[in-house]
């Protein structure tokens, strides 16, 4: 399913719900309200679903998602929950929290929602028309902020529809979000860190944990904001060198095929994954992540990586492969 050219607005209830959920589990987008802001959610198990995300909203990077769950049992299938991650989740949970934590092993989130990191980022909303939505669709569903790239976060209906209208399929207009500003996010990992100060206040946190949050940590992609060279090492990269647009293949390396084309002295490949053999930028997007890890185990001399458009979700990948690529 694509996004169609006419955007339906429905009110929440028992139809908006069901229909929310039919179109999710065909790999549409849904916008829905949270009480924080409107998100724009995707299933989060569908990597072809997750990069419609990136492609509506005109994001010229894949920064991670959230996950949002609808109780502690699936996060607990996503994530890994130590003592003060758990206490987090039993006093803010559902409600404005995110938190970022260990993948669990047996994750279902799509390799391209957490941008090929071994974290992913969690949350329980409260607002009903979420809850609802979630408990009938009944797996995780990763929502942004419903808002066009740079633009800022869409606090009703109607600014989900002037940045959005005919990129999504069903919007749920809940009225004004009560919250208004966007979740914090907490991250859980060697120390507990503050990483996006949002609609739990700091102070609250600090005394369920009974100490101070540790500063920020490096490397955190906020969204829209690039990340500084030296934040790379919180990314995922492969461990081989990468030679982008490349239009042969050298003895010994690996290729990251793109489109139908075939490419000089194929034969020489390691291994050869393509992104999209019928050149789909939305498959690519899907695909990226897994194949990067495939082609990185294929321990390879070096990862030749065939040039992609620049248009559409190829603006993304693009930064993408750069980034793999940038020397370490
Ligand atoms: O209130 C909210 O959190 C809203 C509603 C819709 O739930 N969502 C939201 O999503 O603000 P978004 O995508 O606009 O912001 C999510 C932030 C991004 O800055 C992203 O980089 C960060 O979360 N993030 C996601 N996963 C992460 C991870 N594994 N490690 C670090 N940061 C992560
Ligand atoms: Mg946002």
């Amino acid at each position: 399913m694509t996004a169609s050219a006419v955007t339906h607005l429905v009110q929440p209830g028992a139809a908006a719900t069901a229909e929310a959920a039919r179109i999710l589990a065909a790999g549409g987008l849904v916008a829905f309200p949270t009480e924080t802001v409107y998100g724009l959610g995707a299933d989060a198990t569908n990597g072809t679903a997750v990069a419609r995300i990136y492609e509506a909203k005109g994001r010229p990077a894949f920064n991670p998602l959230i996950s949002h769950v609808t109780d502690l049992g699936a996060a607990r299938a996503l994530a890994r929950f130590d003592a003060d991650a758990a206490r987090l989740a039993g006093a803010f949970w559902p409600g404005p929290l995110t938190l970022v934590l260990p993948k669990a092993e047996s994750c279902p989130v799509s390799e391209l929602a957490t941008a090929g990191l071994d974290t992913i980022a969690v949350r329980m909303p409260h607002h009903p028309a979420a809850q609802a939505l979630l408990a009938a669709f009944g797996r995780p569903v990763v929502a942004p902020s419903a808002n066009r790239s740079g633009h800022v976060s869409p606090t009703t209906a109607a600014h989900v529809a002037a940045d959005l209208s005919g990129r999504v399929d069903l919007i749920i207009d809940g009225g004004a979000a009560p919250v208004g500003v966007e979740s914090t996010i907490i991250a859980c990992l060697d120390e507990v860190s503050l990483l996006r100060p949002g609609g739990v206040p700091r102070e609250e946190i600090e005394r369920v944990l009974g100490r101070p949050l540790a500063e920020t940590a490096a490397g955190i992609a906020v969204e829209d904001t690039p990340l500084a060279p030296g934040m790379l090492a919180s990314h995922y990269a492969p461990r081989t060198r990468m030679r982008l647009n490349a239009r042969s293949v050298e003895a010994g390396e690996a290729l990251l095929a793109f489109g139908p084309a075939p490419v000089q002295d194929a034969q020489k490949a390691v291994k050869i994954l393509n992104l999209s053999a019928r050149g789909d930028l939305i498959e690519a997007a899907a695909n990226l992540f897994s194949y990067l890890r495939a082609l990185d185990a294929a321990k390879a001399d070096v990862i030749a990586v065939m040039p992609l458009p620049p248009d559409g979700l190829g603006e993304a990948i693009n930064d993408r492969l750069q980034r793999a690529a940038a020397p370490r």
